[in-house]
């Protein structure tokens, strides 16, 4: 890693990486030579993990593949509150979605937090904790709207009750109790390793390709394949894209601070609406540190990515007070049209699912996502298969971000073929090359050490290979 990077931005916010990425992982080999099996899952995060979970469990022999080390995607960089309390995401559903529809699926996050502690528990998984899930105004305009955010809630379904947030929120607060906070790697692997010998891992194994062929699916890696009648895209982003989902889901990075406060923040989890707009949560019960989750960011879309950390940490000083910041991380993460994700049979079918889009609140949609999936595959009707549909109908409430982001790609589509992002290039690796996607220019992610896509989000490291789709191919370096 650049030595300039890692001084710059330790200087700004900690030690570079994801906490939760210690977590000890067992070694699972590479993917050599060609395999067969019932069902292959790509993307070994906690989507993948629990749906390869239920579809052992039915005696199906399953393949989970992972382009790199099992939860190191965007599971292991989540702040990982399993709350159904998705901030103030569901005013904005309830305006794009009928009311029957929004509550179904609030209560089947609700049910999810229960679920995943259910699972935990009867992995023996202690590392989980019950607290207090807060929506919490952040300034004197959210607090004098706060009445609205309380009723969608209750619209929703969610048992949100209110009250005055103590010192140093201070504000009016909607809050659900008993939701649950995770070490979300240490979960994942633990999911993992109780698979049994139906299920087979391999890490290190990018799938390149996804085809369909002799009536099932071939993953290709770099060493080997796998067929399966059915293929599960666990994978973030769906590598085999049968829905033009380069339009319709939505890059945008989630960045987030350990650190240590000086004063004492009340326990649970903590969402500003307003104001500062971060959120907060504490790492564990015993160690004293706080991680801190900022405003959302479209990939690429900046000059200096340390700016972001630098004004993350600037917000939690502002709410907290005084505090040592010791480590930095960022989930990327996708966003849709209309506010749900796409879970479920992907268009044109053939037993090609799929689950995306989780805008950050990936804790409890994977766990719904393992049910749909799960019941598609055994042919058993879900009640929210339609809602959450990868091949619905785009909503009147979609046009407007559908219109935005397309306009950011055709913008950066033509001004990165024009400078080829030369003025973001960063000696020593690909970026300002062709990204291997649909050839929008790369630029170097100051913050990261990435090198990054602006059109659809794909990343890459320093030296071109694949972080984040939807790019299946490395960038050569020549
Ligand atoms: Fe689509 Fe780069 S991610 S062109």
């Amino acid at each position: 890693m650049n030595r300039e990077y890692i001084e710059t931005v330790q200087a700004v916010a900690g030690a570079a990486g994801s906490v939760w990425l210690a977590a000890d992982a067992a070694e699972h080999p590479t993917l050599d030579g060609d395999h067969t099996a019932d069902v292959l899952v790509v993307g070994a995060g906690i989507t993948g993990a629990l749906v390869a979970r239920k579809l052992a469990g039915t005696g199906r022999r399953v393949i989970l593949l992972d382009r790199r080390r099992i939860a190191s995607g965007t599971t292991g960089h989540s702040t990982a509150k399993v709350t159904a309390l998705h901030g103030n995401s569901w005013r904005d559903l309830l305006r794009n979605h009928a009311d029957g529809e929004v509550r179904s699926w609030a209560l089947a996050n609700l049910a999810a937090v229960d679920e995943l502690a259910t699972i935990a528990a009867a992995l023996g998984f202690e590392d989980l904790r019950r607290v207090p899930a807060s929506l919490v105004a952040g300034d004197d305009a959210t607090s004098a709207a706060f009445d609205e955010q309380l009723a969608a809630l209750v619209s929703a379904g969610l048992p949100a009750t209110a009250s005055m947030a103590p010192l140093p929120f201070d504000r009016p607060a909607a809050t659900v109790a008993s939701q649950v906070l995770i070490d979300p790697g240490a979960f994942v692997v633990a999911v993992i390793a109780a698979l049994g010998s139906n299920a087979t891992v391999f890490e290190g194994s990018p799938v390149r390709s996804l085809d369909y062929h002799d009536h099932g699916w071939r993953a290709t890696c770099d060493h080997g394949s796998v067929r399966a009648p059915v293929a599960i895209m666990a994978d973030h982003f769906p590598v085999h894209d049968t829905g033009a989902f380069f339009t319709r889901l939505f890059p945008y990075a989630h960045y987030a601070v350990e650190f240590v406060p000086r004063e004492t923040i009340p326990d649970g989890m903590w969402m500003q609406f307003g104001g500062e707009e971060i959120t907060l949560r504490p790492t564990s019960d015993s160690e004293g540190t706080w991680i801190a989750g900022g405003k959302r960011v479209r990939v690429a879309s900046g000059d200096d990515e340390r700016e972001v950390y630098a004004g993350l940490v600037a917000s939690v000083v502002a709410v907290v007070g005084e505090c040592e910041v010791t480590r930095h991380w960022s989930a990327h993460d996708h966003e849709t049209p209309d506010g749900l994700p796409f879970i479920g049979e992907a268009p044109l079918g053939r037993n090609l699912y799929m689950a995306a889009g989780y805008a950050g609140w990936g804790m409890t949609k994977s766990v719904v996502a393992s049910a749909i999936i799960t019941d598609a595959v055994e042919g058993r009707a879900h009640p929210l298969a339609e809602t959450v549909s990868p091949s619905r109908a785009p909503g009147p409430g979609s046009a407007g971000s559908l219109i935005e982001e397309n306009a950011i790609v055709g913008r950066e589509f033509i001004g990165g073929h024009l400078t080829s992002r030369n003025d973001k290039v960063h000696e020593d690796s690909v970026a300002g090359r062709t990204c291997t996607h649909l050839g929008c220019g790369t630029k170097w992610n100051t913050a990261e050490g990435t090198v990054d896509c602006s059109c659809h989000g794909s990343r890459f490291g320093r030296h071109g290979d694949v972080i984040y789709g939807p790019a299946a191919k490395d960038i050569e370096t020549k």
